[in-house]
């Protein structure tokens, strides 16, 4: 059978077996895929063992700066995001890195949010790893406009500079907007620890702008609480971006995409303890 894995550490509490499994009942591939725990201090060797035998690995954090690192070649999505979710044993054994992030929120953005991204007017919050993994798939819709504000601007600056290729990027910092927007999309960290970015309401218009948070709990996120107060049309948090990359890493190593609805609805309901 075809082993695949997550590698992370901690992984305890990683979704992605169960939503792999739930994939591979769904279109009846036969395949293995466990949690692996990677030692912090060599996760190259570690996965060079696993794909031994193993056909292909999803990477969390620590390790998608690793993982990138270690690649013996890039999609170029992966080398824009300067990081990879998804490794792939290529026919000659070589190793190939993907990041599927991206996609996996545009697609529950565009597919299951039903939000177009094209000519919309967006502002994304953050300016670390997260943010730099999406900012690639983003740009390919051409909203309207992208503003990327950061508490520490200079990072969205230099962000903004690296991908300008792409597209135009406008840095900002967080009280520097008040203008509605049609999407805010928080890709801070912090949520994690129950804070907001200090947005004003006024970007938001009621029952017109969406709001999202890359992260997602049992409960709405301190950003998702937000936008609910605000009266936003739409607050999702990251749980669809979560099934949704998961399903871009099945379609690359197995050439079947997933029906993700009926996945994002079971994982829903297990997240609330349903
Ligand atoms: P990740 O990989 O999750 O993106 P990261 O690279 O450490 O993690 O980036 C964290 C991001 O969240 C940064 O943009 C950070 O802002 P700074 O660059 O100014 O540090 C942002 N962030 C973290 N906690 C925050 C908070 N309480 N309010 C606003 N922004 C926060």
């Amino acid at each position: 059978m075809d082993r695949y894995c997550v590698f992370g550490n901690p992984i305890g509490h990683s979704k992605s077996p169960l939503i792999h499994r739930l994939f591979a009942e769904q279109t009846g591939q036969r395949l293995s895929y466990e949690a692996l725990l990677a030692p912090l201090d060599d996760f190259a060797t570690f996965a060079r063992a696993f794909f031994a035998q193993g056909k292909g690995g999803n990477v969390t954090v620590p390790f998608k700066e690793q993982a990138f690192a270690m690649a013996d070649s890039l999609t170029e999505r992966a080398r824009r995001a300067g990081a990879v979710n998804t490794l792939q044993k290529l026919a000659d054994g070589r190793l190939l890195g993907d990041n599927t992030d991206g996609a996996g929120l545009v697609r529950d953005l565009t597919v299951n949010a039903g939000v177009a991204l094209r000519d919309r007017r967006i502002l994304l919050l953050g300016a670390g790893g997260a943010v730099r993994g999406v900012l690639e798939p983003l740009l390919a819709e051409q909203p309207a406009m992208l503003v990327l504000a950061n508490r520490t601007v200079e990072k969205a600056e230099l962000l903004a500079r690296e991908f300008s290729d792409l597209g135009e990027i406008y840095p900002s910092g967080f009280d520097w907007l008040e203008e509605p927007v049609d999407l805010i999309i928080n890709g801070t960290s912090a949520s994690l620890a129950g804070e907001l970015p200090p947005i004003a309401p006024s970007l938001v218009r009621p029952g017109h702008t969406l709001c999202y948070d890359m992260m997602y709990a049992s409960q709405p996120t301190a950003f998702c609480q937000w936008a609910l107060d605000q009266g936003a049309a739409q607050a999702r948090d990251g749980l669809g971006m979560l099934v949704e990359q998961a399903a871009e890493a099945f379609l690359l190593w197995r050439g079947v995409r997933p029906q993700t609805v009926p996945v994002l609805a079971e994982m829903r309901r297990l997240l609330a303890g349903g």
